[in-house]
Parts: C-alpha cells; structure tokens; sequence
C-alpha cells in the first residue's frame, strides 16, 4: 500500500489549488486596517495543486474505519448509523447563522427547539427538567455531580452544626472509567462495590457502603456487562434511606427508549450522550453533548441560563435560579449536535424509539447466542443493548489474547469490539452491535469471529500477529497515548 506523504513533503514552489480575483482593495487600506506587526510577508505553507490535495485527503480518508464504511461494535460507545437527514437539518441557514449574543426576538426558533427537546427528553426519560450545556457524559458526570454536592450543601445550611458532611459516592466495580473520575474532580470519595456473580451490585456490600456520609450512588443501568440490575427498586432504597441520591449514567441509552424511564426507578439525575443513544457524530467525528435530566429535587440547582416559555415566546432566563451552579459551558452548549439529536428523535417518534430498543437488544442477544459457544460468556443470562465474552479460553489454551482476536477482526474487515472492558472481566470483548444492523450483517461479524476462534486452535501465530491487510500493522498503542505529538516541524 501506497506511504501517503504529508502535503509539506509533497509541496512545490509556485503551485497553488485556487484562483482568486485580483485584490480590489487599496494597499494602504490593508495598511491602515491591519496593523504592520501583524501582517507576514511569507507563510510556510506547503503549496500543491487543486487534484493532489483533493487525492491526499480522499486517500487518507479510504484508510480510516468509520460506521458509514463498515460495522463498529465497539461496546459503551453505540457506533450506530448516524442518518445523514439530521446533518441536513443541522445545516439549514436558520442555525447556523445565528449567534447566542442575539436578542431573543431575533432566535425564537432555536430556542423553541431547545425547549421543545426538553420536554421531549422529559417525558421519554422522566425527568422533570434538562440542561444540555454539558459537551460530554464525562462532561455531564461532573455537572451533576456538583449539582448533588449543592444540594447537600443547601440541605446542611438547614441542619443543625453536628449533622455529617455527605462527601462519599458509591460506585459499583463495573462502573466506566469516568465515573470515579469525576467523582474525584468534585472534591468527593469513590467507594467502590463489588458486582456479584450474576453482574448485579452486591446488595449486602451495598448495604455496608451507605450511610451517613453518603452523598450518592453512580450506576450504569443496564450496566457496562450489559445486564440490567435486576435489584434496582431495592437500590434506590438503600440509598434514599442513608439520604444519598441516585445518580443514572445513561451514557448509553439505547436498551430502555421507550420501555423504562430512569427517574421512574429512583435516579434522581442523570447524563445521556446524544453523541451515543440518540445517533450524532463521535469519536473523530464529534463533538458530543450530554445533556443532565433533574426531578423536582435537584431543579433549583441546574446550570443557567434556562430556556423558558412566556406567552408564546421563549427567552433565555438567568434570574430566579439563586441556587444555580452557574454555568458549565460557554452559551448553552453544542447546539449543533442538539439540533441532530432533535431531527433524530422527531423523525423516529413514539414508536420508533421503542423499536430503537426492541431491535439494540434483539440484535445484542442473538450475537451472543451465536457466539457463546466458541467463547467464555462469564454472564449467561438475557443481555441488553451490549454483551461481554471473553479470550480466557483461548488465553489459557493457545496463548492468543483479546487483543489479538481485535486485530485479527481488521483483516475481515470489521471494527473490533471494547477490549479489556469492563475490568472485572478478564480478556474482556464488549460488543454492541446496536439497532441499525442488518442479520447478514451480523451473521457476516458472527462467522468471522467463530473463524478466528478455529484459527486461535489451527494456526495461533497468524492471530497473534495480526492485523496482515491494514495499511500499518500493530502500532505502540502506549507510546501514542503518552507521547502524542501531531505537531509537524521542519527537518523534524
Ligand atoms: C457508560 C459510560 N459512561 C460515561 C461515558 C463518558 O462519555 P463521554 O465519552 O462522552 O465523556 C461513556 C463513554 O464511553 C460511557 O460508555
């Protein structure tokens, strides 16, 4: 395969990709407009011609991954179709022309989308109240997070000097990597609870880790084994009674639209990653939005401004909320990806956000029957929108680890899945192959994974060092992340 140079490399003196008019505007103009320090007599800029810088990019773009060129079932992160109406949408003149210094009179129509979403998102998630200023789940974590820590700060003020500051959140040992993270950036403790066989929280461990000094539980539901908790209502107990909160990390959504609604079970907050669940761009493609859903309890404490409907109007309001925590973004977050995520779920309605589940789990379900037998499924028991397996076997038997069935997946031409998450299972595969996925698709996936499987037991040496067809072959996956350097320099 070709090495694609970069365009400095590539450059020539003189060449140029564009054709502009003659400058219409007097010398000393420029001058007078532009302050002589700041004007440059010569940019080091690679100089090409229209057709290779057009070929430069096609070609890099033939070497990436993405899910309009191939399945992606890369558990935790909904890889599903993104349909290319929402991005149509988004780039209608009325959205992208506007700008959030404009009085309201000129925006209406922004806003009333914005409120409108809100009450969408209300009433197929339960909640009473939304902010979609956070620009992430990470992001949305740590808004609520401070909104929790408020609310016990507002409830201490009332309480006599000798009640227990509440500075402990309880987190199961499946949770996602950012949970205890965000709970650490807070000024909180994680306490972590052990999961039991079945994939649940461990009630009894549950039971010993609340109590006074509990400001909250985190919790994935279905969680990041793809198991719904089957002792949830008793969960929500145990914590309301210590006086905690529960907090639902509904990154991912996409097993209960339209069949189970968090703040029905207890979560009194959430996060929801429209860059997952509801089908934006992400990954290279984002960014993200991950808008935090509040019952009654925690309304006063949402970021500001607010979106409200007087008369037939909308506006934006940042009075009347004393107990706010101000701010958590500049404006009031990526309304881009806000306007996708509407189009989204106008466009499914009702109906079609339930099947949006029906379809994440039936498709999750039938992999991992199909699979099970030529992999260890430590959770035997019906899955949500996502499943994990496991390399054990093929470890302990021929030495080939699930980083290697991950790669070898490249050369069969697919995504490979979450490797080595979630911890508690060793040589974890997480796979969510979500709703937008045909049955030959996922048989397609199926067969190759049980082909690998056989390769593990007749020729182990090919897995362990694939990928074989890819334009670079293993690269030092630790040097990347520690010693990320895109900076191109001359002579470098
Ligand atoms: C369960 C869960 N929680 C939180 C997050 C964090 O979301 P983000 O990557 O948008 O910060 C993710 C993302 O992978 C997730 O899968």
């Amino acid at each position: 395969m070709r090495n694609e140079e970069l365009l400095f490399e590539k450059s020539s003196a003189g060449r140029k990709a564009y054709s502009l008019p003659d400058l219409d505007v007097p010398a000393e103009k420029i001058e007078k407009l532009i302050p002589k320090e700041l004007l440059r007599e010569n940019l080091d800029l690679p100089e090409l011609s229209e057709v290779d810088v057009i070929r430069h990019f096609t070609r890099l773009s033939q070497k990436n991954f993405g899910v309009d060129t191939g399945f992606y079932p890369l558990g935790s992160c909904t890889m599903k179709y993104n349909p290319k109406v929402n991005e149509e949408v988004a780039k209608l003149e009325g959205f992208t022309d506007i700008h959030p210094y404009q009085p309201a009179e000129e925006v209406q129509g922004i806003l009333e989308l914005l409120y409108n979403f809100e009450q969408y998102l209300c009433a197929v998630l339960g909640y009473d109240a939304f902010t979609f200023q956070p620009a992430a789940g990470a992001h949305g974590e740590l808004t609520a997070l401070l909104m929790i820590k408020a609310y016990h700060d507002d409830n201490l003020k009332l309480k006599s000097q000798n009640s227990k500051v509440r500075n402990k959140i309880i987190i199961p040992d499946s949770a996602h990597g950012t949970n205890p993270a965000s709970v650490t950036m807070v000024g909180y403790e994680a306490v972590v609870v052990k999961s039991n066989g079945r994939g649940n929280i461990d009630i009894d461990a549950l039971r010993k880790a609340a109590g006074e000094d509990t400001a909250g539980l985190m919790l994935t539901n279905p969680n990041t084994l793809g198991l719904f908790d089957e002792h949830i209502v008793e969960i929500a107990e145990i914590i309301h009674k210590a006086g905690g909160l529960l907090y639902y990390d509904g990154a991912n959504a996409n097993a209960i639209l339209g069949y189970c609604r968090p703040a029905d079970l207890g979560f009194d907050v959430a996060h929801f990653n429209l860059h997952k669940t509801f089908a934006t761009p992400h990954g290279g493609g984002g960014p993200g939005s991950g808008p935090v859903g509040v019952n009654k309890k925690l309304e006063p404490f949402l970021p500001i401004p607010r979106v409200v409907k007087q008369g037939a109007n909308f506006k934006l309001q940042t009075k009347n909320f004393k107990k706010s925590i101000g701010r958590v973004h500049s404006f009031h977050g990526n309304i881009n990806v806000i306007v996708k995520a509407y189009a989204y779920l106008r466009s499914l309605g009702a109906k079609g956000l339930k099947e949006v589940s029906e379809n994440a789990v039936l498709n999750a379900n039938y992999v991992m029957n199909r699979l099970k037998e030529y992999y260890y499924l430590p959770y035997d028991r019906i899955c949500q929108h996502e499943f994990v397996i496991s390399a054990k076997w093929q470890k302990e038997k021929y030495g080939v680890k699930a980083l290697d069935i991950a790669k070898r997946l490249l050369d069969y031409g697919f995504h490979p899945p979450t490797i080595y998450f979630p911890l508690i299972v060793e040589e974890a595969m997480m796979i969510e192959p979500t709703e937008t996925e045909s049955k030959e698709t996922l048989d397609e996936f199926c067969d190759a994974m049980i082909k690998i499987a056989k390769e593990c037991e007749t020729d182990p040496e090919k897995v362990k060092n694939a990928p074989h067809t890819t334009p670079v072959r293993r690269l030092d996956e630790t040097k990347a992340a520690r010693e990320l350097n895109l900076r191109w320099q001359p002579g470098a």
